[in-house]
Parts: C-alpha cells; sequence; structure tokens
C-alpha cells in the first residue's frame, strides 16, 4: 500500500538521511543515513558550506535507494517530507529542493518539517513505548544545536518551557571533550572517558540548580572544566582527566534531572518523559532522568540511539502526522535557519 508512504529527507546539520515510512501504521519500509564525520573531524566542528555540499552530492541518490528498497516509485507515494528549518541553511536549502523537485515531478504533496518538531514526535512512532505514548509529554530535547524544555500537547501543539541560556548540552559535552584532548564530536569520546573516573575528585558547579523554571546554562561549567585542565600537572596521570569527565558528567546529570524535574511540575498532566537528541544516548543522563520519571511514576521514554540522533524516519513521520491532518507547504515554502516551536 505504496499509497500511504511518505518519503522523509533529512538535511538540517551534518547527517544526510533519507527514509520511506508507512504513514497508516509507522512501519519503516526503508532508511538510511550517511554521517559527515570524517570531513568535518579535521576542522574539529561542523563546516556549513562542505555540509551542503556534502548533502547536495549525497541526497538525490539516497532518497532513490530508499525508495527502490521499499519497493515503490515516488508516483506511488502519499508525499514528501523535507526538514525545512531549524539548522544550517546550505543543507536546509539542498533538503527542500530535493523534495520539492520529487513531489513536483509527481504531483505529490509537499511538507516542510519542523526539525525540532520532528524529534518531539519520534515518541509517537508505534513500537517506541509500549504502551503507546499520549498527549500531553514532557520532550527534553538535548542535541548538539538544541536544548530544551518543550510540552508537546498534540501535532502542531508544542508549548516551549524552557530553553539554554548560552550553550546546548551536547555543546558543553563537546567543547568540554576537547578540553581533555578528545577528537570531534567529543560525547561519546567522553562518556568512555569518564566511565574510568571517579566523579567525587573534582569539584564543579551546578548552573541553574534548584532555580525556578526549567531554563539551562553550560558555558561556566565548561569554563570550570577549563580550569581544572589548566590546573593539571604538565604530566598528569590519565586518570587525572577521566576524574574530570566524570565529574563534568555528573554535574550535567545532576542539572538535567533537576531541570527536569521542574518542567514536569510545570506540566503535571504529562504522561511520560521522552528525551531526544543525542545527548539521550548518554547512560549517566539516562540513569539520572529516568530516577525522576520513576519519583512521579512516570516512564522514562529514550528511543534507541538511531532515531535519538538525526534522521529521516523522524521527518517522514512528522510529515504523516501533518499530512493526516490535511497540512501540507506549498512548493515556495522557504526553508528557515531559524524557527522556533
Ligand atoms: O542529535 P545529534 O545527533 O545532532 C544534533 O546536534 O542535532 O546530537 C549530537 C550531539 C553532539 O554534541 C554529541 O557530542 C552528543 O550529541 N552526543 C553525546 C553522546 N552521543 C552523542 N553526548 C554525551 N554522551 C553521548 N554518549
Ligand atoms: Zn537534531
Amino acid at each position: 500500500d505504496g499509497a500511504a508512504a511518505v518519503l522523509g529527507l533529512e538535511s538540517s546539520c551534518d547527517e544526510t538521511a533519507a527514509a520511506v515510512v508507512r504513514a497508516g501504521d509507522g512501519a519503516v519500509l526503508a532508511e538510511a543515513v550517511l554521517g559527515q564525520e570524517k570531513e568535518h573531524a579535521p576542522f574539529g566542528g561542523v563546516v556549513p558550506e562542505i555540509a551542503a555540499r556534502a548533502h547536495l552530492e549525497h541526497l538525490p541518490r539516497l532518497a532513490e535507494r530508499v525508495l527502490r528498497e521499499a519497493g515503490l516509485v515516488p508516483a506511488d507515494l502519499a508525499g514528501v517530507a523535507a526538514t525545512s528549518g531549524p539548522g544550517l541553511i546550505g543543507g536546509l536549502v539542498v533538503g527542500a529542493s530535493v523534495g520539492k523537485g520529487i513531489a513536483l515531478a509527481n504531483g505529490l504533496p509537499f511538507v516542510a518539517v519542523n526539525h525540532l518538531e520532528a524529534h518531539a514526535l519520534t515518541a509517537t512512532l508505534p513500537g517506541i513505548a509500549s504502551p503507546p505514548v499520549a498527549f500531553p509529554y514532557l520532550l527534553l530535547l538535548l542535541s548538539g544545536g538544541h536544548c530544551q524544555c518543550v510540552a508537546v500537547e498534540g501535532v502542531g501543539r508544542y508549548r516551549r518551557l524552557g530553553t539554554t541560556l548560552d550553550d546546548a548540552v551536547g555543546e558543553a559535552f563537546d567543547k568540554s571533550a576537547k578540553l581533555l584532548g578528545l577528537p570531534w564530536p567529543g560525547g561519546p569520546a567522553l562518556e568512555r572517558l569518564a566511565s574510568r573516573g571517579e566523579p567525587g575528585r573534582v569539584p564543579l558547579p551546578r548552573p541553574l540548580l534548584g532555580r525556578p523554571g526549567c531554563d539551562f546554562s553550560w558555558s561556566g561549567l565548561k569554563t570550570a572544566v577549563a580550569q581544572a585542565v589548566a590546573r593539571l600537572p604538565g604530566a598528569s596521570p590519565e586518570g587525572a582527566k577521566a576524574d574530570i569527565a566524570a565529574a563534568f558528567q555528573a554535574a550535567v546529570a545532576e542539572v538535567l534531572a533537576d531541570r527536569a524535574a521542574h518542567a514536569l511540575a510545570m506540566l503535571p498532566a504529562a504522561t511520560a518523559l521522552v528525551i531526544a537528541g543525542g545527548v539521550a544516548a548518554n547512560a549517566a543522563v539516562r540513569g539520572a532522568l529516568s530516577g525522576v520519571a520513576a519519583e512521579r511514576g512516570l516512564p522514562l521514554v529514550a528511543p534507541p540511539p538511531r532515531l535519538c540522533t538525526d534522521n529521516a524516519v523522524m521527518v517522514a513521520w512528522a510529515g504523516a502526522q501533518r499530512l493526516r491532518l490535511g497540512l501540507s507547504d506549498p512548493l515556495g515554502h522557504a526553508p528557515r535557519p531559524r524557527w522556533p516551536l
């Protein structure tokens, strides 16, 4: 029943991804993700121009590939969904243009998907939580570009309860990892190093802990990591760096738990605490947040890592939900580098 399938395209940062998802039940018929780690690693971060060129090189054939693997031709689709913001404008233009091209050539509706909405609705994909997660729920979006508490009250109904005053939490991981001499992207490397350290040996601040609301601030913690690294003796044992990594991770986990508790108090009707974004892959973070959820008798819903990080399944699924509500966008829709939920 290809007529009920949606093609999703993602190219807002450094993942090029395409997926075909059945609209009715969210079954993933085909998906592909191509990272750009090798392209950006020499620069220690994502270079927008390089990212856009890589998306342009890879996205069209990735779209063809997932359609072939799903056993569909474009004309079979119910619609085409492409991330159209927020993100790096070069990549967004590539994804939206490829999506509009396929839609135009085949007379299909086009859906301009908000990347944050795609992360937000991932938890409603069948199979992620049993029983399925119901509205309203609290979303903690913890990625390299975003750090927000969002009340998800329905498709298209989002309320931002809190956000970061400076860096995203993934950025804090990446910057601290760099200070510790770890390669980019630093989050996973820092988690590995932290597993060999002792969190109690290095005192680090807990920014905004206990404050009202659920905003975040990470730059002071990063500065404290820089100072701890600077205090290390020249030939410090590897264990000393592991202690800093462990202390950093413990501080982040404690602050996230505190902020999540405040956010849940702001949304008493929440049926679940949902986490998304690359940092949601961190075991210490998951552990701290599952404690907060359990205290309120709520489930912690953490999609599998491949659906927490950037992917096109979530874009196709968000597109399917919007199409179901009769929502689509004109081909003249302009991608938006800044696009709050
Ligand atoms: O969601 P994502 O793949 O991309 C966007 O930023 O949209 O998130 C990437 C971020 C990076 O900052 C990366 O260092 C962080 O997630 N990250 C982690 C872990 N895995 C990825 N941070 C801490 N622990 C991890 N295991
Ligand atoms: Zn993302």
